[in-house]
Formats: C-alpha cells, structure tokens, sequence
C-alpha cells in the first residue's frame, strides 16, 4: 500500500497532537485531564515593552500564593508545624509533593532525620494557627500546644495529620535537594485524608506582605 505525504503528514500530526497531552501534562495529579484548545493559540493582547527591574518587584506579582502547613515527627519529644508558601506537586505517577524548607528552619533538622512529612491543606478559619506557626520556631515552642491544633496518627508516617486541615498527605522523602538557601524536599504521597464533609471549607492563599486571602 502507497502512503501520500499528505496522510503522512496528516497521521504524523495526529499522533504529536495525542502525545504531546501525555509528555507535557498541564493539569495537576487527579484532575481530570484538560482537553487541547480548538483552533490557534489567541495572540496575546498585549505586547508589553519590556524593561528589566530588581528582582524582588517581578517576585512580589507571584501572589496569591497556596499556603500549606507541614508537619514532622520528632524521634524523642513533640512533632512540629512548618507555614510553607514554596511547594507544588511535581509529579503525577508516583503523585510527589515538593517543598522547600531554610537550612535554619527547626523543621529542616526533623524532617532530614525521620525522612517523612504530612502535608496540609489549612482552611481561611485556621488563619491564625497559619501566622503562629509560620513566625514561631519549634526550636522554643510546642506549635501544637499553643496554636490548640489537633495531631492524628496517620496510617504510614511518623508525622501527625492536622485534625482541623480539610486535606492531609502522608509523604515519605524520597529526595533532598540542595537549593542554596532552601533544602527542597521531595515527598512520594503514601497516603492522602480528607475531611468527611460534602462541602469543603474556602482555603487560605498568601498575598504576601502579611496578607491572607480565602478562596474557595
Ligand atoms: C506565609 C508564610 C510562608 C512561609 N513559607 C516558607 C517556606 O516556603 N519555606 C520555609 O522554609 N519557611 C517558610 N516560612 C517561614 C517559616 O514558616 C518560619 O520560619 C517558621 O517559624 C519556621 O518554623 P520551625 O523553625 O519550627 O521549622 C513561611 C512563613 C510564612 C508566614
């Protein structure tokens, strides 16, 4: 059977178009899969002129940011709550979470040792429990006892859920990376808890300079 460069062509495009969904996902781990734009991509509105300015002016326009807490087991006293702004999912097949923790953070030290966390998802009412634990030290203070939260035993790790959180992740550390200031910790998800209630409560977003916002 003869194949014209046409149906080549045509096949050929098919196939990129199925595959390129598949190597470059644009949707997050569980969610359903976002179907290719009909038609050329829009030209953008705008074309701005660009002009170069310090660092921390382009940074300030990433807000809102998604708030986690992070919690780690302690091998001899109590575990700890972490306020993390930088962290994502990174992969969808082992589902992986990413997050970066300072070299100086208490939670640096217990997370490095047990190699687990549990990453949480606060609610807006939590907004409070979030400041405390994201300006307090566990070096000084038991951020469970003074914010009132609640630790629940997990099912894998040694870190505790946050009762009050709507969503929990138990992560077991796979990788460490050095980032400068920053270790990113990379932790394969194990198992995952959410709270039984149809309607989820708002989550709480960064707007940076102090500023929080609900969202739903
Ligand atoms: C909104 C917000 C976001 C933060 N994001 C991070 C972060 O991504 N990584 C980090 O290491 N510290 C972050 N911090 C700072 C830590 O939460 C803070 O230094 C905390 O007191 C460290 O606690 P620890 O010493 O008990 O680990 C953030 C703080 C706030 C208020």
């Amino acid at each position: 059977m003869k194949i014209s460069p046409n149906n080549l062509r045509r096949t050929a495009t098919t196939l990129l178009c199925l595959a390129i969904p598949l190597l470059f996902p644009t949707s997050s781990p569980g969610d359903p899969p976002v179907p290719p734009t009909p038609g050329k991509a829009p030209a953008p509105a705008i074309r701005w002129e660009q002009r170069e300015v310090p660092l921390d002016a382009a940074i300030r326009q990433k807000y809102p940011e998604t708030i986690v807490l992070v919690t780690a087991a302690h091998s001899n006293g109590p575990p700890n709550i972490i306020t993390v702004g930088w962290s994502m999912f990174c992969s969808g097949d082992p589902v992986m979470v990413a997050i970066a923790i300072g070299k100086q953070r208490y939670s640096h030290g217990l997370i490095a040792a047990s190699r687990s966390f549990v990453y949480c998802f606060p609610d807006a009412a939590m907004e409070k429990a979030v400041r405390y634990c994201g300006t307090h030290s566990g070096k000084n203070v038991d951020k469970f006892k003074e914010t009132g939260l609640t630790p629940l035993k997990g099912k894998q790790v040694a870190a505790p859920l946050i009762q009050e959180c709507p969503v929990n992740f138990e992560c077991e550390v796979v990788q460490a990376v050095d980032a400068g200031s920053h270790t990113i910790f990379i932790g394969r998800v194990v198992a995952a808890w959410m709270a039984q209630t149809n309607t989820l409560p708002p989550r709480l977003y960064n707007l940076g300079g102090g500023q929080f916002l609900p969202l739903p």
